[in-house]
């Protein structure tokens, strides 16, 4: 049935956009530093910045950029460090990074 593929082509190339497109959910704000800092302690808009920044550069070259907050902070307890070893992250980068996606996982309702 012709009808479907089309709804279905619609349907991920719209998904597609959404993930690309949206700066809303994947850059760092104001906001996301009062969530970091309900769990750790002085952290600042450059850090989030700087973990986006990795997050980006090294999380992107195996799949899609994985959406933060699809993932519970649980979750990426478990996830990261195996990642982690795929992408060959340094301390810091790794720092940075949970920092990152952590509380972007806050920033958002919708988990698994
Ligand atoms: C060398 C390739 C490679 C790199 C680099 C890489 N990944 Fe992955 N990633 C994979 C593969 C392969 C899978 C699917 C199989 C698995 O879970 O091991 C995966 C799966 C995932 C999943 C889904 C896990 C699940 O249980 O649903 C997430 C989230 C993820 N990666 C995040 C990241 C993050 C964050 C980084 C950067 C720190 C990263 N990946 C870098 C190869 C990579």
């Amino acid at each position: 049935m012709a009808s479907t593929n089309y709804n279905f082509l619609f349907f991920i190339s719209t998904s597609i956009l959404l993930v690309c497109c949206s700066p809303i959910s994947f850059k760092p704000t104001q906001d996301d530093v009062g969530l970091a800092n309900k769990k750790w302690t002085n952290v600042t808009i450059e850090q989030l910045n700087a973990g986006f920044k990795f997050y980006t550069a090294k999380c992107s070259g195996c799949h899609f950029l994985p959406v933060p907050n699809e993932y519970s902070e649980k979750r990426w307890l478990m996830i990261l460090p195996e990642m982690s070893e795929k992408s060959k992250l340094s301390h810091e980068e790794y720092d940075l990074i949970q920092k990152y996606v952590i509380t972007k996982s806050y920033a958002f309702t919708k988990k698994k």
